[in-house]
């Protein structure tokens, strides 16, 4: 038997080391003279841009996560002498991502190509210059984030199935679930952009009107009781389109510059009070969390996915046979004040979405709508099927009606104040990921009445 057993354990380091003599298994370490751990989001795959500031230096500048570290490309911006950057160089000396953006598809392509180049393990350049290395290289501890772009106009979808039949069955019942119009086009509302935050800004509990009890009374004002998070993603527009000319769908992908973890804070009874028949008001915009680093569509190609199957058809305007939903795997988790560690509540993927961020963009600009580099077009609570993958305290409680455990003797239904929250989410490549960072923020107390 022990024999056998080794003869086995023999064979399975033989292909061990046979994998990783092939390149594609062996991804992360050699590829970038920067050292980047196996577990970090940002391998040498990834590559986000953001924009972060140091107590040295406040000026807010553009720079790539790897690793541990930042690369200030407002420092090496005359590096890039490509045919199209090479003519733009001061789209890397901006304090944000929209004249990047606004550049479109070829300079995205190319810069990465370029970063890529400059950060690979045999190119000499940044490598052997100590000089321009210690001026370029940043330590992500000692980096305060900003958003990465000045964003214009907002707009959240509704496109997880799951999530929507899950709010329908709890308000409608479940042979309304979803209304006529949800399977036959993306339905989206236009957020507010003005308290779009980054990771890390505490949130205030809202005060607002709510739904009296028992309903027949007066409507009550106070601290909203049934705060709420809402687990998504949100991408970023690059290129933008002109007033009264639709991006068609086969050219979608060409104005999507790169995606976000977003927390849509949701207070519940405000919102169910003053919905109808207009929708999302003051139940949603007193905050929206996204994380600071954008990761670029090129990143995440190699985690692209078979579409869900739509039935009905969508019209033509949204078809499209290219696969353009990826494998992003999401969780959420809460730390109440005085719990030792945080409890993950929801674990949940990008893959589950109905809509695709293509069918979105078509949509929202058939009717001649323009959108601008730096508008956030988010995804919608990102549900699954399963319990443990809803993606608000709204279905994982069902209303309210059961607890949400968080160990430690500590449960929720909705958020109580002091409660941080962290979504986070990656991509898990062979030995490396395409990670998102985090998207956190943590509850204050509603302001004295
Ligand atoms: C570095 O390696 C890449 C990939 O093998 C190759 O394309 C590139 O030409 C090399 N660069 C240098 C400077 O040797």
């Amino acid at each position: 038997m022990a024999a056998v057993e080794s003869i086995w354990k023999g064979l399975a380091l033989l292909l061990l080391v046979t994998l990783r003599s092939i390149p594609e298994f062996n991804c992360s370490f050699e590829m970038s003279f920067i050292k980047v751990d196996e577990s970090s989001d940002f391998s040498y795959h990834n590559l986000p841009y953001g924009v972060f500031s140091t107590r040295d230096n406040p000026r807010h500048r553009i720079g790539v996560a790897i690793g541990d570290q930042i690369l200030d490309l407002s420092v090496i911006k005359h590096l890039f002498n490509g045919p199209v950057l090479g003519q733009h160089q001061d789209v890397f000396d901006q304090p944000t991502l929209n004249a990047f953006m606004g550049l479109g598809y070829d300079a995205w392509r190319e810069a990465r190509k370029y970063v890529q180049m400059l950060l690979a393990a045999n190119e000499s350049t940044l490598r052997d210059d100590a000089h321009l290395r210690g001026r370029a290289f940043v330590d992500q501890s000692s980096a305060v984030m900003h958003l990465p772009a000045e964003i214009g106009d907002y707009t959240d979808f509704y496109s997880s199935k799951d999530h929507a039949t899950n709010v329908g069955i709890m308000f409608r019942g479940k042979e309304n679930a979803l209304m006529p119009n949800w399977l036959r086009l993306p339905v989206g509302y236009h957020g507010r952009a003005s308290s779009v935050i980054v990771s890390g800004t505490p949130i205030r509990r809202p005060q607002g009107q709510m739904r009296p009890d028992p309903s027949n009374h007066p409507p009550v004002f106070g601290a909203s009781k049934q705060l709420d998070v809402e687990l998504e993603m949100a991408f970023f527009v690059g290129s933008g389109n002109k007033l009264g000319e639709p991006v068609p769908i086969e050219k979608a992908h060409e104005h999507i510059f790169g995606m976000v973890l977003m927390n849509d804070w949701s207070a519940r009874d405000i919102q169910a009070w003053e919905y109808v028949p207009l929708g999302p008001f003051l139940g949603k915009n007193f905050g929206t969390t996204i994380s600071p680093w954008v990761v670029p569509m090129e990143a995440l190609t190699p985690f692209v996915e078979a579409n869900a199957v739509q039935d009905p058809q969508p019209l033509p305007y949204l078809q499209h046979q290219d696969p353009y939903t990826f494998n992003i795997n999401l969780f959420v988790s809460i730390k109440g004040e005085g719990m030792r560690e945080a409890a993950t509540i929801c674990k949940s993927n990008f893959k589950y979405m109905y809509w695709t961020m293509k069918q979105q963009l078509a949509h929202h600009t058939v009717n001649g709508c323009n959108v601008r580099p730096g508008d956030l077009l988010a995804s919608g609570t990102i549900s699954g099927p399963d319990p443990e993958s809803f993606g608000s305290m709204l279905e994982l409680s069902w209303r309210g009606s059961k607890v949400i455990d968080l160990g430690g003797g500590e449960s929720r239904t909705f958020l109580k104040d002091g409660d941080e929250v962290t979504i986070t989410g990656y991509c898990e490549g062979r030995g490396y990921r395409v990670g998102f960072g985090q998207c956190q923020g943590k509850i204050l107390p509603a302001l004295q009445q």
